[in-house]
Order: C-alpha cells, then sequence, then structure tokens
C-alpha cells in the first residue's frame, strides 16, 4: 500500500535518539528535559485518597472543576487575572495537547503562523497538519533578542496565531515586559491569536519575574496561555496541564478538545486540586532550580565550555566551540558515546540550517547527576 506522509520531513525526535543512545552506551543523561529525583509523596498520597474517594470514572470534558477553581486561585494570585474557571479554564494532557488542539481549532490551510526558533518541537508539526505555512523568527545567539520590528514586518492578513514560549526552551531565555508590550502593540488591531507556551513560568531566575501574556489586558484578550503541571510538580509523566483564554476562544478549543481526548485523568486532577491550595508548592521552585543552576555552574566555570547563565527553564547552554569545530549534532553523539553525557544539539530547534556550536543540558537532576556531568565536562 502507498500513502502520502502528511509530515514528511518528520522523523523521530532528537530527544527518543538522544535518549536511546545515553541508554546503549550507559551515559548520564542531561538530554530530555525531566527530573531525576522524586515528586512530593504527599501528591502521590492525595491521588491515592482521590481514588478511594471514588473518582475513578470520566472527569468533566473541561476538567475538575475544584482543579480548575484551583488554577483560578493562582492566577488571581500571582498575576492578579481573573479567569472564569467554568468558562476560560480546560484541563489538558499536558501542553502538548494543549498547543496541538489550540492550533488544530483555529489553524486553516494557507493561515501563517509566527514563530520564534529555536522552537520548541511540537508547534510545527501542527501547524504542518492543519495546513498552515511556519513563519520563521530566528533569534541568534548569544543574546537570542527578538527584533519586533522585524516581527511586525511579517504580519500580514494571513497571519492567524503567533507562538512565543517565556522562559524558553531551549535557550533557557525570558521575554521582558517590554517584549510582550511591544508584542501587544503589534497585535493590537489585528484577528492574530497569540499562543503563549508558559510551561516554565514558575522557573525564572534573579529575581526576574514572570511575564505572564494575561499581565497584558489588550494582549490577554487575544491570548491562550498554556501551562504544565509535569515541569512544575516533577511529574511529566502525569501528563497534566491545562489552558486558559477568554469564553470565545476557549469555545471554540473546547469543540476540539472534546472529540480529540475528551477528558483527562481524574482522580490525579482531584489530587492537584488540593495540592494547589498550597502555593509554597510552586513558589519555591525557581530557588530550587537557581541553586541546582548555579551549582552546575559554579563546577563548570573553569572548563573550556562556556556561557552565559539560563534566566529561566531548567536547561543551560553551553557553548563549545573552544573545544572542536564539529557541528553539534555530532558533538553531542561523541559527548554521548565517548564521554558518557548525553545532552541536545541546539540546531534541530532550528528549521533552518545553523552553525551553532551549542548543547543544551536540562539541569532538573540531583546534585551528584549534576556532578559526575560536571566532572565530565571539566575533563573535555
Ligand atoms: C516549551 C515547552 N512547551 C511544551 C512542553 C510540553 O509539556 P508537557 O510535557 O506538559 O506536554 C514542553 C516540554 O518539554 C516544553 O519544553
Amino acid at each position: 500500500m502507498q500513502h502520502i506522509s502528511k509530515l514528511p520531513h518528520v522523523g523521530t525526535t532528537i530527544f527518543t535518539i538522544m535518549g536511546a543512545l545515553a541508554r546503549a552506551h550507559n551515559a548520564i543523561n542531561l538530554s530530555q528535559g525531566f527530573p531525576d529525583f522524586k515528586m512530593d509523596e504527599k501528591l502521590i498520597d492525595l491521588v491515592t485518597k482521590a481514588m478511594h474517594n471514588g473518582y475513578n470514572q470520566y472527569a468533566p470534558m473541561q476538567g475538575s472543576i475544584e482543579l480548575r477553581e484551583s488554577i483560578a486561585k493562582k492566577l488571581d494570585l500571582l498575576y492578579s487575572s481573573t479567569y472564569h474557571p467554568e468558562t476560560e479554564i480546560t484541563i489538558t494532557t499536558g501542553a502538548t495537547q494543549a498547543i496541538f488542539s489550540i492550533i488544530l481549532a483555529f489553524i486553516k490551510l494557507k493561515d501563517e503562523v509566527v514563530i520564534f526558533h529555536p522552537a520548541y518541537d511540537c508547534y510545527e508539526p501542527a501547524i504542518e497538519l492543519n495546513g498552515g505555512k511556519t513563519i520563521s523568527m530566528a533569534l541568534e545567539s548569544p543574546n537570542f533578542k527578538v527584533d519586533w520590528n522585524a516581527v511586525k514586518a511579517k504580519i500580514n492578513n494571513r497571519t492567524k496565531m503567533i507562538i512565543i514560549n517565556t522562559p524558553q526552551n531551549p535557550i533557557g531565555t525570558v521575554f521582558s515586559e517590554t517584549d510582550m508590550l511591544q508584542l501587544q502593540d503589534i497585535t493590537k488591531g489585528t484577528n492574530i491569536i497569540v499562543l503563549s507556551d508558559e510551561v516554565y513560568e514558575h522557573i525564572v531566575f534573579d529575581g526576574e519575574k514572570h511575564q505572564s501574556a494575561c499581565l497584558f489586558s489588550e494582549l490577554k484578550s487575544r491570548s491562550f496561555v498554556v501551562a504544565s503541571f509535569g515541569k512544575t510538580f516533577h511529574n511529566t509523566g502525569w501528563r497534566i496541564g491545562y489552558c486558559c483564554a477568554p469564553k470565545a476562544l476557549m469555545d471554540e478549543f473546547r469543540k476540539v478538545h472534546q472529540f480529540n481526548v475528551f477528558c483527562v485523568n481524574h482522580p490525579m486532577q482531584e489530587a492537584l486540586a488540593e495540592y494547589l491550595e498550597n502555593e509554597n508548592h510552586y513558589l519555591e521552585l525557581s530557588a530550587f532550580y537557581q541553586e541546582k543552576r548555579d551549582s552546575f555552574l559554579g563546577l563548570i566555570k573553569d572548563s573550556r565550555f562556556k556561557f552565559t547563565a539560563s534566566k529561566g527553564t531548567y536547561f543551560q547552554l553551553l557553548d563549545y566551540s573552544e573545544i572542536t569545530k564539529e557541528n553539534d549534532v555530532d558533538f553531542a553523539k561523541r559527548l554521548t558515546i565517548e564521554n558518557k553525557l548525553a545532552s541536545i544539539p541546539i540546531s534541530v530547534f532550528y528549521n533552518t540550517e545553523v552553525n551553532s556550536k551549542i548543547l543544551r543540558f536540562c539541569f532538573a537532576k540531583k546534585n551528584e547527576t549534576l556532578k559526575r556531568a560536571a566532572d565530565i565536562l571539566n575533563s573535555i
């Protein structure tokens, strides 16, 4: 049987490739973004409690109302932003499904979607599957700043969506208030939807404030804010996230969501609802990861890798241009096979060829794992 692929350019993702290579060579795996330490047992106990309390059947399509109410409280506390739990917040199967369903709900043939490369890998295939066209804005090292005038120049009557990601994976940058105001300004008076991927909202360093799209009223009126509990509560395998948006946008999202997943794991939602009531569970996260970032960078400060400290996310870029001229994919593979340390080459996050000599390392790891990784980096 012959078929035409709907995603002819997509193969196995680099995360799967590097993960498999790390396992095959018994390497320390700082490639994929997940913690190697345990999550809070209190949250596990809350799931057990929810199961004993009978939360074992379908959850409401929009998500557990208790969880949506807890999220609404959190958004009010952090951003003084009101989202109605009944109509403006939906629980999803991780941020990935929220992103996919938002794009599915709004992007039609030939619609243009602006994204900033290096970008998280799930945006583009979703755009392509819906017949949309990716308009790429390449951000360049070392500071990866957005040129908003250049973005403005790309906007026309086919522009349907702009996807932002702050803090940004893989580069560890955060948008400033000025960035957000410029985005607000260039989308004013248009029909552009903003998809604001904020899965690392609670991992922002050096006292900076996370600039959520919901802080800017005009921007909020056209935005989906996407979040992930996996990143926040160290349980990426639970696959629970959410998105919020004004009712008119959320109504369209739910038309797709109800036929896509219908609803999300019920007992875990109930557990998360109760766990969220204690705001320390998310407010302490930046300090927790900043300590890891600082200790990792302290350990490798005399290595031949160059770096600017990550401003957010749990990723750190390291520049190896003083070590070899190899391209980043080859060097990442060699580092895994010969030195037993896996990372992700950042060229894979671009949709054009780039000659960067930069690898991404995940520091959501136990201190002993980071120490062993640092020993390897210092030996190169
Ligand atoms: C920027 C970004 N967006 C979305 C996701 C997906 O999040 P989830 O695991 O909740 O689907 C990730 C996960 O790595 C990410 O880094």
